[in-house]
């Protein structure tokens, strides 16, 4: 790699590095990529951008020809998908790990990392075939390169670079939680920012307001587990069958159970803020099983009608207050956006967690008592998957926010810029938690911050 390449790598979004020079900044460039001494052979296809000595615009309708293959691997699923520039989901493929969920009981990194280098192949290609096109075709690659299991985002982003440099592709770094928030903006094509949105998975429980692209303001995060990851716990120690998740064994169960009958407390009362706890409800749910001698080492398939109606209560119970938790953080995060930025009319809720009916159907409620509007992508595009990553993908291309083609197959020691914790946004003074200041370590500069960076360097 030339010393060229090289410093051209260090400033922008999707870094890949010899050593650990680490990227706070990405360059933002106008609508195209870097014009230099090589410039892209992308001319010969309608849907690519032209880039010349000259560097001409694009204009909008190249802006809708726009193809975007978006690779996920940050967790448990191995998922690609192809979107064009207008919003049209032309391929959708999601390869999950149920049977590892299953057999470890949560997501294991080096058996995740194993599973998804085994799948990404044959993910992508079905992606390329079902919308029956080629690399060729092709405008750009997304790939998220954080927050998630570094061993696990690597085999995305390995691949990713791969197609890139051999079909001579820009290519996106994307973050995960940004993704699940604008994938709103492909099934909502209404929604402006800013906006709130309330992010809620297995490894996070955010309240952000969206103020534009990249540009994010954190409310509230979880000071403990997301909730994703309480569901998940509970749906295990109550016995049920986690090859979809536990989020939705447990939704299907709760329809069964009296969400009244078993007494939990709802987290963080006392906190005035919109941060989120879900460790108490944990402990408080494996009590409650406990005490009412619930094996849950015996799926529940096998158990009798008054046991699973025991079990079914319990799961209705903890799907209240998790899901009065969420109401009540929202509640106060309407509040604040609306001081932040007056002009906010939407609350996105995504994320894997945001397909439960009753999340839905309680926010619903929230919003609509604040005059606001509920924007809530279908399951399929809540849970993780590639068409976020593409239309992410799509958003930043269009900002100018992205990588040239890799040069060249990158060589085994090439140190990836990957950002396993990586907040999206600079917190809200109202809402700094102590806890959770003193877990910063390790951490990644925002995206927001980084976007700020560039701009102003723009400027
Ligand atoms: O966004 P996602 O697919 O992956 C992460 O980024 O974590 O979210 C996965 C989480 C899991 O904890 C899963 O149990 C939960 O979303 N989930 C649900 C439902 N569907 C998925 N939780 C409650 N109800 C559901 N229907
Ligand atoms: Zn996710």
């Amino acid at each position: 790699m030339s010393s060229l390449q090289t410093l051209s790598s260090t400033i922008s979004r999707l870094s890949i590095l010899r050593k650990p020079l680490f990227c706070y900044t990405f360059k933002q460039r106008t609508t195209r990529p870097t014009c230099s001494s090589s410039p892209l052979k992308l001319s010969s296809l309608s849907n690519r951008f032209f880039c010349s000595k000259n560097c001409d615009q694009i204009n909008m309708s190249s802006k809708d020809d726009l193809i975007v293959l978006g690779i996920e691997t940050s967790c448990d699923d191995t998922a690609a998908a192809v979107v064009r520039g207008n919003g049209e989901i032309l391929s959708q493929v999601v390869s999950s790990q149920a049977d590892l969920l299953v057999q470890y009981g949560g997501v294991a990194p080096k058996m995740a990392e194993e599973a998804h280098s085994q799948a990404i192949d044959p993910v992508v290609r079905e992606a390329l075939d079902k919308a029956k096109l080629t690399e060729s075709d092709l405008s750009a690659v997304a790939v998220t390169i954080g927050p998630g299991l570094s061993l696990c985002l690597r085999v995305g982003v390995q691949k990713a670079r791969k197609i890139a440099s051999r079909f001579n592709l820009p290519i996106i770094g994307v973050h995960h939680m940004e993704a699940h928030a604008l994938v709103a903006r492909l099934i909502e094509q209404e929604l402006q920012f800013p906006f709130l949105a309330l992010l809620i998975s297995g490894g996070h429980n955010l309240l952000i307001v969206a103020h534009n692209l990249g540009q994010y303001t954190q409310l509230g995060t979880t000071i403990d587990d997301a909730i994703g990851e309480a569901f998940d716990k509970t749906a295990k120690w109550l016995g049920l069958d986690m090859s979809r998740s536990g989020g939705p064994a447990v939704e299907e169960l709760a329809l069964e159970g009296d969400a009244e009958s078993v007494k939990f407390s709802t987290p963080m009362k006392q906190h005035k803020d919109c941060n989120f706890s879900y460790a108490g409800l944990k402990t408080q749910v494996r009590l409650a099983i406990e005490s009412r001698n619930i094996d849950g080492k015996i799926p529940i398939s096998s158990v009798s009608s008054q046991d699973r109606s025991s079990r079914a209560d319990i799961a209705a119970s903890f799907q209240r207050v998790a899901v009065l938790h969420l109401e009540e953080r929202c509640e106060r995060a309407i509040e604040w956006a609306l001081k932040i930025e007056p002009s906010i009319k939407h609350l996105v809720v995504s994320g894997g967690v945001a397909s439960n009916k009753t999340v839905r159907a309680r926010l619903d409620q929230v919003v609509k008592k604040n005059n606001l509007q509920l924007v809530c992508p279908p399951p399929s595009l809540c849970t993780d998957n590639g068409v976020m990553v593409a239309w992410t993908g799509i958003e930043n291309f269009r900002m100018g926010r992205y990588d040239p083609p890799p040069p060249v197959d990158d060589p085994e020691d090439y140190l990836y810029d990957l950002r396993p914790r990586w907040p999206l946004g600079e917190e809200y003074a109202e809402g700094r938690s102590e806890a959770r200041s003193m877990r910063k370590a390790r951490m990644h500069p925002s995206l927001t911050s980084i976007v700020q960076a560039s701009v102003r360097q723009q400027s």
